[in-house]
């Protein structure tokens, strides 16, 4: 199905996922190289969405790693159940268990997402969202992982991937990624959709907002991306404000549902000082 960058975006599309060209052409390459694909974007411009997307299309599983601040291997990879080892260990000294119980086997072990992705049988999307909010250790250990596919559980052994998973990174950019990592990667920048491929987003994804709200909401919200604001508005917050305005009815202003596009108060007392919204 995924066989070039036109298939891509029918699939995508299928999901209710409008790619632009370049994305759908990043998809072909990451799924037919092999390689992983690095996702840079603003917040809102569907990074996460197209991973869901591209699993939901060829019918893969999603497994989705969220990168946080302070995030490490037994969040990301695997932990011991610390309670059930304990419980096991009392029954055994009760002498209702076994005698001998190893703390350290299958039994114990708790699956977390990067293990799940490399046990999976089937074919897999492996997510791993935001990874610029985790520390410069633990991108050190992905890139171990992206290279091999295989990781050493000390009391276990070595974990490889019977069928690589395909890898989407996303990044917000609050910070630059290193070097090392991205040369493992294909990268794609993910820019706001232009109008025209906005309003199409909107009638997949509000299919009930009149033509008129559409276009003056995505007309409105161009307008806003191009102010100096602490939050732009991505393409969530332009659907949410379509949906608002046509539950206002008839005679809404723009204004009238400002809180579904800008969450910042001072982003909306600015952008009403300026008239940004004027005759909407
Ligand atoms: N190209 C697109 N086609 C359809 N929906 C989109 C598209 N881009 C973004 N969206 C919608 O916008 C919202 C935000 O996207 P998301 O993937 O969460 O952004 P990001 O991960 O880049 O912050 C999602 O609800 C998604 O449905
Ligand atoms: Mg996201």
């Amino acid at each position: 199905m995924l066989t070039n960058s036109d298939g891509v975006r029918e699939a995508l599309a299928g999901q209710g996922y409008l790619a632009g060209p370049d994305l759908a052409t990043a998809v072909f390459l990451a799924q037919d190289l092999g390689l992983p694909l690095l996702l840079e974007g603003e917040a809102g411009v569907g990074k996460t969405e197209v991973a869901r997307a591209i699993a939901a299309a060829t019918g893969a599983a999603l497994v989705r790693l969220q990168c946080h601040e302070g995030i490490d291997v037994h969040q990301a990879l695997y932990d011991w159940d610390h309670p059930r080892q304990l419980l096991a260990l009392r029954a055994a000294e009760l002498g209702s268990g076994e005698a001998d119980v190893d703390l350290w086997c299958e039994r114990f072990l708790l699956e977390r997402p990067l293990l799940r992705a490399l046990r999976a049988e089937g074919p897999t999307v492996l997510l791993i969202d935001e990874i610029d909010r985790a520390d410069d250790a633990f991108e050190a250990f992905l890139l171990e992982l992206l290279s091999d596919f295989a990781v050493t559980i000390p009391e276990l052994g070595t974990v490889t991937a019977a069928q690589r998973p395909l890898v989407i990174l996303t990044s917000n950019r609050t910070r630059e990624l290193h070097d090392a990592l991205k040369r493992r990667c294909l990268y794609q920048w993910i820019d706001y959709p232009d109008p025209v491929r906005e309003l199409a987003i909107l009638r997949v994804r509000a299919p009930g907002v009149t033509d008129d709200v559409a276009e003056r909401v995505v007309a409105a919200v161009a307008r806003l991306r191009e102010q100096e604001l602490y939050k732009q508005p991505g393409v969530g917050e332009t659907v949410a404000w379509a949906r608002a305005l046509t539950a206002l009815g008839d005679g809404a202003r723009l204004d009238d549902a400002l809180g579904a596009v800008l969450k910042v108060r001072e982003d909306q007392e600015r952008v009403r000082a300026l008239g940004v919204l004027a005759g909407g």
